[in-house]
């Protein structure tokens, strides 16, 4: 019987996709990625175009040829959910054409690949992920989302009535909200830090920490990069700080992972989640659980299924949800390996590059503030700024009526948050300063 793999070239029809962007000369995307899993390897049936060569001068102009929206427009709201490739889109959708064609060939047996999700260990896919954040396959469940991470740590640890979890004030409530929960439920105690505005001292936010903890503090829950403020916060000094009072430290990375290095064994922390439908350009509905090794037996699994109790398969039982996608899980793979091929180096120092030029060019502005770090050190790929005179919603509006650019407002006195991704070019940013340059200079 053949595999639902080698079926893939008997799907030698168009995708859905190109028929609905008729001009698009190459619409199925680069050709193979060396290394990637046998099924891209396949090369779609017309000619695609390879993969630009590193030196190429023209290579991040390619590269944008990789997105579905249209290049009169500009996205920069990364920060809220990343546009996926069409690499990644392309497998995503063949996938799940491949799985409806051969559905009845499926005889839940070791012989065909595995048509559902959340049933499966997928140890080959969480080994790549674990490339990418330093951390072994059996410390990393694969589950849908950020949200999902931080209830299943926040309702699977043990808390008494009085135990202490400190967070920051500049939560998303995907980070947060389960913790308020427990307070609620078990009489837990949920404190918070008042974060810097603008932030720009690490060690003023460990002292901000430490000056909260007391003997109940059980455990400091934060986010690598705060949401509202895009903080990069000094997450090792912090888990330092957790581990030298004997309390656990949880790090929402929703933001992490794709925008900064995220190395989850020289980071210490005791978990992790993550969003990798923001940074890494994943396909929305994949997520990311971390629990290191040797904490994982003080979390309970919290969503339960034939493993639920399964302690010798790592976090194997924290991936228990039931019937899901597996295609989804295919957009995550080929989500990665866009990520290797273009080299996650790369992809930092890029995204940084064109963060940094924003950041530059509003500090020529008088009138521009930036609300966000100016610190290297704390600066990621997003920016926070503001007009005077300007509400945040109404720069949004203004940067896409002139010139289809799209940040997001995070509302007065913030203003928008810009985020630079390798979809982006240094004339986008440029349009981005000289509507801020002219706004100023109106509301001078
Ligand atoms: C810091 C932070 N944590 C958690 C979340 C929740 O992410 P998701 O909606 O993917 O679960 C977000 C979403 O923007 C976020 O910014």
């Amino acid at each position: 019987m053949p595999s639902r793999r080698n079926f893939l070239a008997a799907l030698a029809a168009p995708s859905i996709l190109d028929a609905v962007q008729p001009g698009r000369v190459h619409a199925a995307g680069f050709g193979p990625i060396p290394g990637a899993s046998p099924r891209i390897a396949e090369p779609a049936p017309q000619s695609v175009p390879s993969w630009p060569e590193d030196s190429d001068p023209a290579y991040w102009d390619l590269i944008r040829d990789q997105f579905y929206f249209p290049r009169t427009e500009a996205f920069f709201n990364t920060g809220t959910i990343g546009a996926v490739p069409r690499f990644v889109l392309e497998r995503v959708i063949d996938d799940m054409r491949l799985t409806e064609s051969t559905v009845a060939r499926w005889d839940y047996t070791e012989r065909t690949d595995n048509s559902i999700s959340g049933y499966s260990p997928q140890l080959p896919l969480r080994e790549k992920l674990g490339k990418l954040v330093n951390a072994d396959a059996s410390e990393l469940a694969l589950i849908q989302n950020a949200t999902m991470g931080m209830n299943m740590l926040a309702s699977g640890i043990d808390l008494k009535a009085g135990d202490e979890i400190i967070t920051t004030d500049r939560e998303h409530p995907g980070g947060v909200c389960g913790w308020q929960m427990r307070a609620k439920r078990d009489g837990a105690v949920w404190k918070h830090i008042v974060m810097p505005q603008p932030a720009n001292d690490p060690e003023e936010i460990v002292r901000l920490f430490e000056a909260q903890m007391t003997p109940r503090t059980r455990l400091l829950a934060f986010p690598h990069i705060v949401s509202p403020t895009v903080v990069v916060m000094p997450v090792k000094r912090l888990v330092e700080l957790a581990h030298t009072h004997n309390c656990l430290a949880i790090v929402d990375g929703a933001h992490g992972v794709g925008q900064v290095d995220v190395n989850l064994h020289e980071i210490g922390c005791d978990a992790y989640f993550s969003s990798p439908h923001k940074w890494l350009l994943a396909p929305p509905g994949n997520g990311m659980l971390y629990i290191r090794a040797d904490r994982q037996d003080q979390f309970w699994t919290t969503l339960c299924s034939s493993e639920w109790d399964d302690h010798k398969s790592g976090m194997y039982r924290f991936m228990q949800y039931g019937t899901g996608n597996q295609s989804l899980l295919m957009g995550l793979d080929a989500a990665l390996d866009f990520h290797f091929r273009i080299g996650p180096d790369r992809v930092r120092k890029r995204i940084r590059f064109l963060a940094d030029r924003l950041r530059s060019g509003l500090k020529q502005i008088p009138g521009a503030s930036i609300n966000s770090p100016v610190n290297p050190e704390m600066c990621g790929a997003m920016t926070v700024y503001s007009v005077r005179g300007v509400h945040g919603a109404d720069l949004e509006e203004t940067m896409w009526e002139r010139r289809r650019l799209r940040p997001r407002s995070m509302g007065d006195p913030l203003g928008v948050r810009h985020s630079c991704h390798i979809y982006n070019s240094e004339a986008e940013v440029d349009a981005a300063l000289e509507i801020v340059s002219d706004l100023a200079k109106q509301h001078a």
